[in-house]
């Protein structure tokens, strides 16, 4: 990040949950991890009159914006008025390489970045604590109820272990892995896929708390197996989560198919990853050639596009926030 008087850049990467999405609505624990290699940068110049965004979701002034991203306005003013200095005009300019709807956090993403800028344009110092707070407001209009996993997993630089409402732990890893993340190129709607959870414990509440609190168990089970170094229960876990999902009725044919292929070209386990009903799904990989390999059958049987990267080992064992 830099600034000078007239001129400031925010930025944020997307995220990844690898295990326990939807259950953490219902308070059972999540293990997320920062996704750094897509990113979203804010830049913020001086204008004549009015805030404006450029963007390639919508550029114009922010007093016009779709009703689908007025949580982005709502937490833009609520940002400058939390800063208190006046200025003549804004220009937010939005370059973001995150998918949008694909699970990766690129609404949150955006808003972090949206709000590091701002405070770096007037020269204000932001706390952890008050980027949170800001960035819930464009959250909550975006997703309706959010468990705020994909705000702190965009916010940390290193893997979380997530709580609704009791904060974030690190996350210990024994052994380095590799993860191959592909799109089925359809968008999902993590409010409708989270409504849709809800409409289902309503309608028969005993299997679909039966689901939600098995992948709150297979959570738990994969945090030791990270601590252990266990790739083959990991897999075996993400593996367990994705049926629970299935039966929960967030995954769909076009996912279903892609982590079969990922399972048939040797990924230890496979499942969705986000809200689901579109989206990505995450492959596990033991080792880099696996996760070419694994990419490869992707790429040539139906994903839009893949991306794999390393998660390093990390020796973190005390809690970040509480
Ligand atoms: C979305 O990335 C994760 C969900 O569990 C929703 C949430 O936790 O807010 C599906």
């Amino acid at each position: 990040m830099f600034s000078s008087r007239n001129r400031a850049i925010g930025k944020a990467h997307s995220k990844l949950i690898l295990i326990g999405e939807h259950a953490v609505v219902y308070g059972h624990p999540a293990i997320a991890l920062p996704f750094p290699t897509l990113t979203v940068t804010c830049a913020i110049e001086e204008a004549d009159s009015g805030i404006h965004l450029d963007s390639k979701l919508y550029s114009g002034p922010i007093d016009q914006i779709p009703k689908r991203l007025k949580g982005l306005a709502i937490c833009i003013h609520k940002t400058i008025q939390e800063i208190g200095k006046h200025h003549n005009g804004l220009l937010l300019k939005i370059e973001s390489m995150i998918p949008i709807g694909r699970g990766l956090g690129s609404s949150a993403a955006i808003a972090v970045a949206i709000v590091r800028s701002l405070f770096q344009y007037f020269n204000c110092e932001l706390s952890d604590e008050k980027l949170r707070e800001l960035v819930n407001i464009a959250e909550i209009y975006a997703h309706g109820n959010p468990s705020g996993i994909d705000m702190e997993s965009v916010c940390c630089d290193e893997p979380i272990w997530f709580e609704r409402g009791k904060g974030i732990a690190s996350v210990a890893i024994r052994s380095s892995f590799y993860l191959v993340v592909a799109d089925t190129g359809r968008a999902g709607d993590t409010r409708s896929a989270v409504g849709s959870i809800k409409h289902k414990l309503d309608k028969s509440p005993i299997q679909t708390k039966q689901s939600i609190d098995r992948i709150g168990q297979y959570t738990l089970d994969a945090r030791n197996a990270l601590i252990q170094g266990n790739l083959v229960q990991l897999g075996l876990l993400l593996n367990l989560a994705q049926t629970e999902l299935e039966k929960l009725g967030v995954s769909d044919h076009g996912i279903n198919h892609l982590v079969n292929i990922a399972r048939n070209a040797g990924a230890l386990g496979a499942k969705l990853t986000g809200g689901g009903r579109g989206g990505c799904i995450i492959a596990l990989a033991e080792n880099c050639v696996q996760a070419r390999e694994i990419s490869e059958q992707l790429n040539q049987n139906g994903a839009k596009r893949t991306w794999s990267f390393k998660v390093e080992e990390t020796q973190q064992f005390q809690s970040i926030t509480s």
